[in-house]
C-alpha cells in the first residue's frame, strides 16, 4: 500500500457508483427496499466537507480503500437519536491494517468539530472493534429480524 489519505467524498465524487455498490452488496439484507440507485442518490447529498451528512473516503492514488459517513438518522426505529456514524466499509483485501479504525476516528472528529455531544452507531458484528475505539454499548435490539447492538461515543469526555 502507498500513502493512504482520508478525504471528503466531495473531492472523489467519481467513486460514488463504486461506493453505492459496496454498500448495497453489504447491507441490502437490512433494508431490502432500498435500491442501488437510491444509495447513489443519497451519497450525492454528502458532497460537502464539514457538514452533516458527509462521507469520508480512504484513498490511495486512484484506489478507493474505504468509506464512512456522518448522517442524521440511521435507524428508523430510533429517530430520537442523532447524529450517526454509518456505512463504515473497507473492501476485504484491505482489511486489518487500521483503515476502518482511521475512518471511524475521522468521523468522530467531524462530529466533534460540528459540536455534537454524542455520536451513535449500530452494528451487527463489530462491537469489539468499536469498543476498542472508545465506544460504549447501551442497548441490544432487533431490527428487521437482525440482532443489532447500539453504541455511543461521548464527544464531550
Ligand atoms: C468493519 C470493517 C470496516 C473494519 O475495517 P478494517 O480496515 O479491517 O478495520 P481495522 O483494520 O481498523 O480493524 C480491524 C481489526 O484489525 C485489527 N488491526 C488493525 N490494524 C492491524 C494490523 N496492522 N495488523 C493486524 N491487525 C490489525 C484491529 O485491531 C481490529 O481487530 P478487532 O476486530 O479484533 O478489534 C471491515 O471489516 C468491513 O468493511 N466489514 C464489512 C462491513 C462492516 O461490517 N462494517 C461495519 C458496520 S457497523
Amino acid at each position: 500500500m502507498g500513502a493512504m489519505n482520508l478525504e471528503y467524498l466531495e473531492h472523489h465524487a467519481r467513486h460514488i457508483p463504486a461506493l453505492a455498490r459496496w454498500h448495497h452488496d453489504q447491507w441490502s439484507y437490512l433494508n431490502p427496499q432500498r435500491t442501488l440507485a437510491e444509495r447513489a442518490e443519497r451519497l450525492q447529498t454528502h458532497l460537502g466537507g464539514r457538514q452533516m451528512p458527509t462521507t469520508v473516503v480512504a484513498i490511495d492514488g486512484d484506489s478507493l480503500l474505504g468509506s464512512a459517513s456522518l448522517i442524521d438518522s440511521d435507524l428508523p426505529t430510533r429517530t430520537d437519536l442523532s447524529p450517526w456514524l454509518a456505512s463504515v466499509y473497507v473492501p476485504q483485501e484491505h482489511r486489518r491494517r487500521g483503515i476502518g479504525s482511521a475512518l471511524v476516528q475521522r468521523i468522530v472528529e467531524e462530529a466533534e468539530a460540528l459540536e455534537y455531544e454524542k455520536l451513535y452507531l449500530f452494528t451487527m458484528d463489530q462491537e469489539r472493534l468499536y469498543a476498542g475505539l472508545g465506544w460504549g454499548t447501551f442497548e441490544r435490539a432487533v431490527y428487521n429480524e437482525v440482532d443489532i447492538v447500539l453504541m455511543s461515543y461521548d464527544l464531550r469526555a
